[in-house]
């Protein structure tokens, strides 16, 4: 993608990663500056916006800038109607669980168990409780960089074994067997653990948690171990930016080059409602 100079009004959000957008409001802004906003996200990695008053339809047409909207494999926790739209809640109507609960808490990047993981992951947030439930994301380009030559060829080249079956029986939070059919759609995969950005060649670290299964090649325990130790080394508070929610935020992040994680909250005393959307990817190199 070609870069033109951005006439929108930003700030960092933390030094050197992603960009607040200020004075967009979606409902009303010119084609010319939403090509700003993609553009924006293109060049910094995270965007974000703040009292945006979106439908779905909104969020559907505003998703779609970016490109084509990803399905998701949990289907009874989308908002009816918009399969394309996600809830994360701890509400319960009806005696049924509206969406899935503090689904995200633990370091990952989306759609890791895929061979196409998600290119992106918007958050539009409805109802956000008053303290907890901040959303952190890792810049996995400036930890890749932090790292020294030799580390860098001791890691080049390893790959990791995601899969979604161990994710879903490791879970603290869980829910439930997975069927048949979802374990037939949901095969292991291979990706990289060094991936390079496919828009501008940078490297990222892209280790994560939840569906890594082991490396390749390497003694489990081993391989574990090297894991916990590179989240631990990814998700240092240099290289971390922690959103403190409010309602009409929409939070947008590059997973080819983040790592990303939910935090709790009181859950009985609060109820949180997030609509979770995904832009399809392309295979990690
Ligand atoms: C996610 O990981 O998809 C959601 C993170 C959050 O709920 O803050």
């Amino acid at each position: 993608m070609e870069m033109q100079a951005l006439k929108l009004k930003t700030r960092e959000l933390k030094p050197g990663f992603g960009a607040e957008i200020l004075d967009v409001d979606l409902t009303t802004a010119e084609p010319e500056t939403l090509d700003q906003v993609v553009q924006a996200f293109h060049r910094h990695g995270a965007i974000l916006l703040r009292k945006q008053d979106m439908t779905p339809e909104r969020i559907l047409s505003f998703i779609s800038l970016f490109g084509e909207p990803e399905d998701h494999t949990q289907t009874q926790f989308t908002l009816p109607g918009y399969p394309k739209i996600y809830i994360l809640s701890n509400r319960v109507v009806d005696g049924k669980p509206i969406g899935a609960h503090n689904d995200g808490v633990g370091w990952h990047t989306d759609y890791s168990y895929k061979a196409e993981p998600v290119m992106s992951t918007m958050l539009y947030a409805v109802e956000v409780p008053e303290e907890g439930s901040d959303t952190m994301l890792a810049d996995c380009c400036a930890a890749y960089d932090a790292l020294t030559d030799e580390e860098k060829a001791k890691l080049d080249g390893l790959v990791l074994h995601h899969s979604y079956q161990h994710f879903m029986a490791t879970r603290e939070f869980l829910r439930g067997e997975l069927t048949e059919q979802q374990k037939l759609e949901n095969p292991d995969v291979f990706h990289p653990l060094i991936r390079t950005h496919p828009a501008d060649g940078r490297k990222a670290l892209w280790v994560s948690t939840g569906t890594v299964k082991g490396i390749e090649g390497m003694e489990t325990e081993k391989a574990l171990a090297l894991v916990d130790e590179l989240v631990d080394f990814v998700t240092q508070e240099k290289f971390v930016f922690r959103h403190k929610w409010q309602v009409g935020d929409i939070l947008m992040w590059d997973n080819r080059c983040t790592l990303h994680t939910g935090t709790l909250y009181d859950d009985k005393k609060y109820f949180r409602q997030m609509y979770r959307m995904w832009v399809k990817g392309d295979r990690p190199y």
